[in-house]
């Protein structure tokens, strides 16, 4: 088995955006990473819940998406009627990270928690036994193009530990700064989910690269 690729299509071409992701999908990629951002919890505005219902009919791929937005649980209903498969909620960005969890939940959507680099695993440990994915973010969120942050690795390990010694079950992903150079760190601590923006579409052959990030991650 090889790691689960999720490409973000914030660093895609959004003038060809049908084709940018049918070449992920036929690539091998399994999950759309999709970034929210609200220009308030992130510099940086993007896309809304109209933004990801018109796409949902168009690729099969599992949305993903990530809510880089401030007070979360606001938009919990609207992303999950649009069709996404996965909803990201930041620890940062509420005061009710449990609430805004079990709102995903009653959606039938699957729950994932997101920490900032700068957050320790154990603002999240108590409520690591409801959720379907943990993010950690390997950049500060906000932007492509960011460096991998290799004292993240950490927290990965610290995850998988944790997930091990209670028995849990939830997937752990990464996002930023993933290329055939910093992916196989992540993949050795423990993560099986991996976002890649730029390396994936900034330069040439994003099926070849998609490829080699999978090769990169095989048991
Ligand atoms: C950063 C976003 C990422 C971004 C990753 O705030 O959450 O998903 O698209 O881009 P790269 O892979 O270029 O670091
Ligand atoms: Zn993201």
């Amino acid at each position: 088995m090889s790691g689960i690729i999720s490409p973000s299509i914030l660093s895609a071409d959004y003038t060809n955006l049908e084709r940018d992701v049918k070449l992920v999908e036929a690539a091998g990629a399994e999950y759309l990473h999709i970034d929210v951002m609200d220009g308030q919890f992130v510099p940086a505005i993007s896309y809304g819940p109209n933004w990801v219902k018109q796409l949902r009919p168009e690729t099969d791929l599992v949305l993903d998406v990530h809510l880089m937005v401030q007070n979360p649980e606001r938009f919990v209903d609207a992303f999950a009627d649009a069709g996404s498969d996965i909803i990201g909620v930041h620890v940062e960005a509420t005061p009710h990270i449990h609430r805004a969890l079990q709102m995903i939940k009653q959606k039938g959507v699957k729950a994932e928690v997101v920490i900032n680099p700068g957050t320790p695993v154990s603002a999240i440990e108590s409520v690591l036994h409801m959720v379907d994915q943990v993010l950690v973010m390997t950049v500060n969120p906000g932007f492509g193009g960011q460096k991998f942050l290799p004292e993240t690795l950490e927290k990965i390990e610290q995850l998988k530990t944790f997930k091990e010694e209670k028995e849990l079950n939830f997937d752990i992903e990464i996002d930023g700064g993933v290329n055939d150079k910093t992916i196989a760190a992540a993949y050795e601590a423990g993560a099986n989910v991996f976002v890649a923006g730029s390396y994936v579409y900034d330069k040439v052959d994003p099926a070849a690269k998609i490829k080699l990030l999978k090769a990169l991650t095989k048991d």
